[in-house]
């Protein structure tokens, strides 16, 4: 179809476009509310646990006994893992590592939950493996008593988590499990639609998180904190990167016009963790001042705080590396991604798009080359 004639609405990066339908989560971005099957955000935080999170996503059902360990690794996994060069980014690592799982696997479409319990369990005890790899530690077997986040912070540090920061990732892991339509998400579901497998399906999420615009944020809002350094200085910090052109980590959002739910819910786990006091206090100080000015510039379009800024907070008061931040926000979304290769399957419809074509009109080759 010509250009000219070609009435169909076009939306540059699907912004408000329906690309499917769900009933996994509700992200209602107007009133700032995150449902997971219609359980709030915010009580499933105090009330559940990651493992019977992960299940509700997977199965719709609430197990009160669910229980996901860490799972150990095989042969193959542990084996690309050790052939990774020196400084590897932990994200090229956790995709590698689950791709070896994959070719090993050999799994078969349609995903099932078995899979996507098998995929929850092993990437933790990977990007542990891979991190103490890397520091040229020994790779340590996961405890098969520990939950998920337990068993990841016992698996790269080598001894076992206290109770606060257990409790603290494993709320993280809840908050960040699952997100709707997000560019990962909706990678996952477009090679699930292929009839590709679960493993190639994380593969390409993987990928789609890995950018700034996506999961890279909060290492870089811990940088940009640090950088600001005391409140005083946020103001005109804030102010200079602005003009600059740059954008502040940690704040809008595609769909949230109202605080971010995410946001306040990981604001309240940061508030009750001891090691977080001074580098939360600072955070709050700079939030309410980048708000202050961000509405300022952008007095019609709401900019609010969004899931990365608190979650920098949380990831640092665990002791986390920031250069694990992305790959730990990849752990706990894997409970949403294949949930989503899940719900894609049992109503399949390849995913394939139109594209407007705004190049040059068709031409022969024989006349640009006489000319
Ligand atoms: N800092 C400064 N300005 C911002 C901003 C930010 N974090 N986020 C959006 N804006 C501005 C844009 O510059 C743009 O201004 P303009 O109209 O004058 O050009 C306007 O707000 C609209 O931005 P737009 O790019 O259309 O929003 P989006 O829906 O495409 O972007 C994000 C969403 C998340 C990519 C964007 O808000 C962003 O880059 N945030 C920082 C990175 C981040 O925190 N990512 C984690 C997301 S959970």
């Amino acid at each position: 179809m010509d250009v000219a004639t070609d009435a169909r609405p076009y939306s540059p990066g699907l912004e408000k476009v329906l690309a499917g339908e769900t009933s996994i989560a509700r992200v209602d971005g107007e009133n700032g509310r995150l449902t997971y099957r219609g359980f709030p955000i915010g009580e499933l935080v105090q009330q559940g646990t990651y493992a019977k999170v992960a299940e509700l996503l997977w199965t719709g059902e609430w197990p009160e006994t669910a229980q996901l360990a860490c799972a150990p690794l095989s042969g193959p996994v542990l084996a690309a893992l050790r052939s990774l060069p020196d400084g590897t980014n932990a994200m090229d690592a956790l995709r590698s590592a689950i791709s070896a799982h994959g070719a090993a696997q050999r799994l078969t479409w349609p995903p099932t939950p078995e899979q996507a319990r098998a995929m929850t369990a092993l990437a933790p005890s990977a990007l542990a493996a891979f991190a103490r790899l890397q520091q040229g530690l020994d790779v340590v077997e996961p405890d098969a008593e520990l939950e998920l986040a337990a068993g990841f912070l016992y698996q790269l540090n080598g001894e076992l988590p206290d109770d606060a920061s257990a409790k603290a990732l494993d709320a993280y892991f809840i908050v960040a499990a699952e997100h709707g339509f997000n560019a990962s998400t909706f990678t996952a579901r477009v090679i699930t639609s292929t009839q590709a497998d679960l493993v190639s399906a994380v593969c390409g999420a993987i990928g789609a998180l890995k950018g700034p615009l996506h999961g890279g944020a909060p290492s870089e809002v811990v940088s940009q904190l640090h950088e600001i350094g005391s409140p005083e200085r946020a103001e005109g910090w804030i102010r200079d990167a602005l003009q600059r052109g740059e954008r502040l980590m940690g704040f809008g959002h595609r769909v949230y016009r109202a605080y971010d739910p995410r946001a306040a819910a990981l604001r309240t786990v940061a508030e009750g963790m001891a090691s977080t006091a001074d580098w939360l206090k600072l955070a709050v100080a700079v939030e309410d001042i980048a708000l202050r000015i961000l509405a300022e510039r952008h007095p019609d379009r709401p900019l609010q705080t969004n899931v990365e800024y608190y979650t920098a907070a949380v990831l640092q008061g665990v002791g986390l590396p920031p250069a694990l931040f992305p790959a730990t926000f990849a752990l706990a979304r894997n409970a949403g991604w294949t949930a989503h290769a899940i719900e894609q399957a049992s109503a399949n419809r390849l995913i394939r798009p139109d594209v407007r074509y705004i190049g040059e009109r068709e031409r022969t080759l024989d006349q640009s080359v006489v000319s």
